[in-house]
């Protein structure tokens, strides 16, 4: 797997202390807040099987399984085994049993219909185009009938200075409509969608229709 911008896998991001650094940085302590409200936008339920993809070190799993107990079951993936590396130390240090694996979100290595939940956040935008519809159809292929995705990125109009423009540095932002297209596109049924609490991040909940 290639790190390098214009690949077919998309950007990797190889420095895990130093994002995890600047997420905290750039939320001014709101970070875990930011992450329970995601959580809360995606209905996360006690003992749902939930799937995280491009999880980078691994802080909303964790949140995800600390949410969803003992009778949870939660899944990481992502493409740079730095993060993986990580994300497993993190899982080792808070005594959370939590599958961290490296593997690509365009070729998820899960069987059909595995989860109630999948999260792709701040994720989508370091995939090139062409495989954002590969990373849909994959999240769908994963999920049971009736589970839910929730897709969150960066807004267009996102701030111009500042940590959190440090933090969206050059891959930019997937315009809502263009992700709403996309999950529609891979035959999941919208929800939910809007802002959050930061204004320049907005999320999209869907559905795999129960019958398909
Ligand atoms: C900005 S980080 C977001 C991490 C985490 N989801 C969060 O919300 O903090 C994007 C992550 O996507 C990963 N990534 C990029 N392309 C990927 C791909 N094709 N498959 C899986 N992970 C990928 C990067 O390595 C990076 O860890």
């Amino acid at each position: 797997m290639t790190g390098a911008a214009g690949t077919g896998i998309g950007v990797l991001l190889h420095k895990p202390r130093l994002y995890d650094f600047f997420v905290e940085l750039a939320l001014l302590g709101r970070a875990p807040s930011f992450r329970e409200q995601l959580l809360a936008l995606a209905r996360l339920q006690r003992g749902e099987a939930v799937l995280d993809i491009g999880c980078g070190t691994g802080s909303l799993a964790l949140r995800a399984k600390a949410a969803s107990g003992a009778s949870g079951v939660v899944c990481g993936v992502d493409a740079s085994a730095e993060m993986i590396a990580w994300a497993r130390q993190k899982a080792e240090r808070a005594g959370a049993e939590v599958d961290f694996q490296r593997a690509s979100a365009q070729a998820l290595p899960f069987p059909d219909c595995r989860f109630d939940l999948v999260l792709s956040t701040l994720m989508l935008h370091h995939l090139p185009k062409k495989a954002r519809a590969r990373h849909a159809a994959e999240a769908r292929r994963v999920m049971r009938p009736g589970g839910r995705m929730l897709l969150v990125d960066f807004a267009e109009g996102s701030p111009r200075k500042g940590l959190r423009r440090h933090l969206q540095h050059r891959h930019g932002n997937v315009a809502l409509p263009e992700i709403l297209a996309l999950l529609a596109g891979a035959g999941l049924d919208i929800v939910a969608s809007g802002a959050v609490s930061l204004k320049s991040v907005h999320y999209a909940l869907a559905t795999r229709p129960a019958v398909s």
